[in-house]
This record gives structure tokens, C-alpha cells and sequence, in this order.
């Protein structure tokens, strides 16, 4: 009944666990959780091969009951919890435009403009909560900059720190974004449901407050000064039009795509909080970053996102982040009868792609377990390993990566012009394997002005 579940208990995180049964059963095995049937591919050639190679044979999603609590009763109204359908190409193509801004396009302009604008607002709230000591509470801060930074580039509209629905708006959005991070039995033995009828409950309870806000606050104001006739002014816009345009959309599938854009915020606030986590346990790392902003600002303006190409070693830092983290890619399951290598793979077969190996193994890595953002560079330039995946690849990859690359910099690059960042107990500085979140309430840190 419990199959291989056990197996997994053994280690802080199931894909430290993944890595250990790799050692002895091998690049791909199998296991039987609950009543799933499951299988753990290992080594990054496999890994291309589920993703890329036969990526439309895996489009599909784990069917966990969390997932259908989170999203109003269906997992399929999800961006990245849904099985991959026509309907999510589309959502896909009308979030690309605006959530993956190229280079010098307009709307990265307006990423920067929006990001170096609430970083200002940020820094006034961030002076105003310093202690004496200099302690601060900095994860509801930087998670409400986030949130904002999201819904003015996607809904040209921001909220006051001190708002209290905004302010639960954001902690119902992290509390989601933790609880989404978290694997639990009743994902794989559903027949334990009753036993967590309540956990479901303040689940639907959490995504439903949100929605009224989303609702109450951005989209009807939005729907009142459409202009069908102008160009859309911003990523609701074009959900809105669409509506009009696409009669496979309905008003459910755009509110749940906004909703769903607008939480990717706490991703980036939680990597923020873990870039800031490593300068503080690496010191000399904070340095640099403040010794590349100054150099290219000449320390006489504020840091803004087309510095970026001049600072690799802060971009480096952030990709360091990310591999010493390693968030999971979500589980994708097999659409039909197929092979990986020489294997068959039945149809409804659970897979794990384990790029906690690909980010941690010693064939992909020198010192892996080394913080050292150094090996993300040559000659002055970023450089990427093609097996560092952390937004995975293939046709489900990450659509929010330029968002995270972009405000993260800003952000890490700001704080620390401003501050030397430290801790006044580092011990309480505690992060978790394989996983790119943070509980809700989290360590502290010290923000002291620098003398510059
Ligand atoms: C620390 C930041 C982030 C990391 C490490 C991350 C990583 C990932 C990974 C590994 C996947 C799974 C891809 C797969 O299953 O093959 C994914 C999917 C996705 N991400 Fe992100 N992500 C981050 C932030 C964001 C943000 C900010 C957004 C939105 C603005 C976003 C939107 C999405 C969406 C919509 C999907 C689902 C795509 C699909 O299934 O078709 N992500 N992300």
C-alpha cells in the first residue's frame, strides 16, 4: 500500500534520496509510491531525453490532490500544475510577450523602469524598520517589493506596504509558494485524505482570499478602461482582449493565468532571501557584488537593470544561488506508452528528473559543494554549463526566467550598494536542500549602511 515511500524518508530531501538509490540501482529505476508508479531519472542525457527529445510524450502533471485544492477545484486551471493541452499553449504564448521580455525590447524597458522604481519605494520602507541594531524582519519586505514589481509590470497598478489586504495578499501568495515546495504522503495515498481534509481546506481557503483580491482589486478597474481599440497596455490587458478574441478562453482560465503570473513574485522574493543568505555565510562575496556596482555606477547613481552585462560576477552570484538551491522541476508524467534509454514507460508513469544531481554531482561540478559563483565565469563573461537546467528546459520550461533574472539582480545589486548585509546570529540563518523556499516566517538580517 505504501510501496517504496519509505525509501524516501531517509533524507532531508526526497532527491538527496533519489541521488543515494541512484548509487546502487542505477542512472533510471523505478519505484512504486502509493499506488503511483514512478520513475527517477538521474543523469542529464536522460533528463534531455525526457524533456527535449520525447518532451511531448511527458507533458502531463502529477494528479495530487494539494494541486486541484490550490486552483478552485482542477489542477488543469494552472500554468505549471496542468497537462500540457492547446488551451496551455496559448496561455503560454499570451504570458511570453510579457513575462519573458527580451533584451532591449520595450517591455524590458519597462521591467527596469518598474524594478529600479519599487526598489526606491523599498529602500524608504527599509530604513524606516532598521532597529538600532540594524536587525530587520527583510522577508515580508522583499516578498511585498516583489509583489508589487509584479503587478505594476503586469497590471500597472501597485499597493502601500502598510495596505493590510496587500499585505495578506502577499503572505497567502508565500505561504502557497512554501506549502507548493513541500512533498507530502497524502500526495501519493490519497485514501489519507480525510486525515488532511483541514490542510485542504486552509489550502482552498488561502487561493479563494486571493482571488477576491485579485478580482476586487486589478481586474475589474482593468475591465472598466479597456480600450479594445488601442494596443494592450499591459499583460491583463492582453488576457482581457483575448477573452474577447479566443472563444476556446474563458474568464476563469484569465483569472487563474494572472493569478498564477502575479504569484511567481514569491519565487523571486525567496531567492532573494537565499542570495542575501549566502553573502552573509560568504562575506568576501558580498564585496565583489558592491565592488562591481560601484565601479560601474561610479558610485554616483543607482544600479538599473542594463548594468547587468557589466556585472557578471553579481549575475554569477545569482546563478550560484540557484544551483546551491536546486529547486525540483516539477514532475512530469508520461501521456503515452514510451521508452526512456531502452525502457518502457507505461502511460500515467510519474517520472522525477533529478537536477539536484545535475546541480550537485561530482561528474557535473569541481567542489561541488563549494559556494563559489567564479565557476560561472570566463574571460569576464557568464558562462553556463549546458547541464545547469535550474528552470529546466524543453517545451514546460520556466516562462518566468527572465522576470527572475532581471528583478533579482535589481534587487540584490540595490541592497547591497546601499548595505553591508550580515546576521546578528547566524545560526539561525537555516535554509532547506533541493528547494528554493523559505517558510513564511524566516531569519532576520542586519542591514548596515555602508560608508561610501
Ligand atoms: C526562483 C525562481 C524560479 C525557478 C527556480 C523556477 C523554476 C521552474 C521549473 C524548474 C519549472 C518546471 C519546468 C518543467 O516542468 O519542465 C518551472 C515552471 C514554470 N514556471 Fe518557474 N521558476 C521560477 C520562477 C518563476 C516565475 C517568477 C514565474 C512567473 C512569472 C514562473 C512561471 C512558471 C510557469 C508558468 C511554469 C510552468 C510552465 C509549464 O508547465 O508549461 N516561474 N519553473
Amino acid at each position: 500500500m505504501l510501496g517504496d515511500l519509505h525509501r524516501l524518508g531517509s533524507h532531508p530531501s526526497p532527491f538527496q534520496a533519489f541521488t543515494a538509490l541512484s548509487k546502487i540501482y542505477g542512472d533510471i529505476f523505478s519505484l512504486k509510491l502509493g499506488a503511483s508508479s514512478c520513475v527517477v531519472v538521474n543523469t542529464f542525457p536522460l533528463i534531455k531525453e525526457v524533456l527535449i527529445t520525447r518532451g511531448t510524450h511527458f507533458g502531463g502533471r502529477p494528479d495530487f490532490l494539494r494541486f486541484h485544492a490550490l486552483f478552485g477545484g482542477d489542477r488543469n486551471n494552472s500554468l505549471a500544475l496542468c497537462d500540457w493541452s492547446s488551451l496551455q499553449k496559448t496561455r503560454r504564448s499570451i504570458a511570453r510577450l510579457y513575462c519573458s521580455p527580451r533584451f532591449a525590447s520595450s517591455n524590458y524597458g519597462n521591467l527596469n523602469k518598474v524594478g529600479v522604481t519599487e526598489m526606491d519605494f523599498l529602500m524608504i520602507q527599509l530604513e524606516s524598520q532598521i532597529g538600532t541594531d540594524g536587525d530587520v524582519n527583510i522577508k515580508p519586505l522583499l516578498l511585498a517589493a516583489c509583489g508589487n514589481m509584479f503587478s505594476q509590470y503586469m497590471c500597472s497598478t501597485r499597493f502601500n506596504y502598510t495596505d493590510p489586504s496587500f499585505q495578506i495578499l502577499v503572505r497567502r501568495f508565500d505561504q502557497i509558494f512554501w506549502e507548493i515546495n513541500q512533498g507530502y504522503v497524502v500526495d501519493f495515498l490519497p485514501w489519507l485524505q480525510p486525515l488532511y481534509k483541514k490542510h485542504l481546506n486552509k489550502l482552498s481557503s488561502w487561493a479563494h482570499e486571493i482571488r477576491q483580491f485579485i478580482l476586487e482589486r486589478i481586474i475589474e478597474e482593468h475591465r472598466l478602461t479597456l480600450d479594445p481599440d488601442s494596443p494592450p497596455r499591459d499583460f491583463t490587458d492582453a488576457l482581457l482582449m483575448h477573452l474577447e478574441q479566443d472563444s476556446t478562453m474563458n474568464w476563469e482560465h484569465i483569472m487563474f493565468e494572472l493569478e498564477d503570473f502575479l504569484g511567481g513574485h514569491s519565487a523571486i522574493g525567496n531567492l532573494a532571501m537565499l542570495v542575501l543568505a549566502a553573502v552573509v555565510h560568504h562575506p568576501e562575496v558580498g564585496i565583489k557584488i558592491q565592488e562591481e556596482v560601484d565601479k560601474v555606477t561610479r558610485s554616483e547613481r543607482d544600479i538599473n537593470l542594463f548594468d547587468k552585462p557589466d556585472m557578471p560576477y553579481t549575475e554569477a552570484v545569482i546563478l550560484e544561488t540557484l544551483r546551491t538551491t536546486s529547486s525540483p522541476i516539477v514532475p512530469h508524467v508520461a501521456t503515452q506508452t514510451t521508452k526512456i534509454a531502452d525502457y518502457t514507460i507505461d502511460k500515467g508513469t510519474v517520472v522525477f528528473l533529478n537536477n539536484y544531481e545535475l546541480n550537485t554531482g561530482e561528474n557535473y561540478w569541481n567542489e561541488p559543494d563549494l559556494f563559489k559563483p567564479e565557476r560561472f565565469l570566463s574571460n569576464g563573461r557568464v558562462i553556463k554549463p549546458e547541464h545547469f537546467i535550474p528552470f529546466s528546459t524543453g517545451k514546460r520550461t520556466c516562462i518566468g526566467q527572465r522576470l527572475v533574472k532581471g528583478f533579482c539582480f535589481i534587487m540584490v545589486g540595490r541592497l547591497l550598494q546601499k548595505y553591508n548585509v550580515s546576521a546578528k546570529d547566524i545560526s539561525e540563518i537555516k535554509t532547506y536542500p533541493a528547494c528554493v523556499a523559505l517558510p513564511p516566517d524566516t531569519y532576520n538580517l542586519r542591514f548596515t549602511p555602508r560608508n561610501i
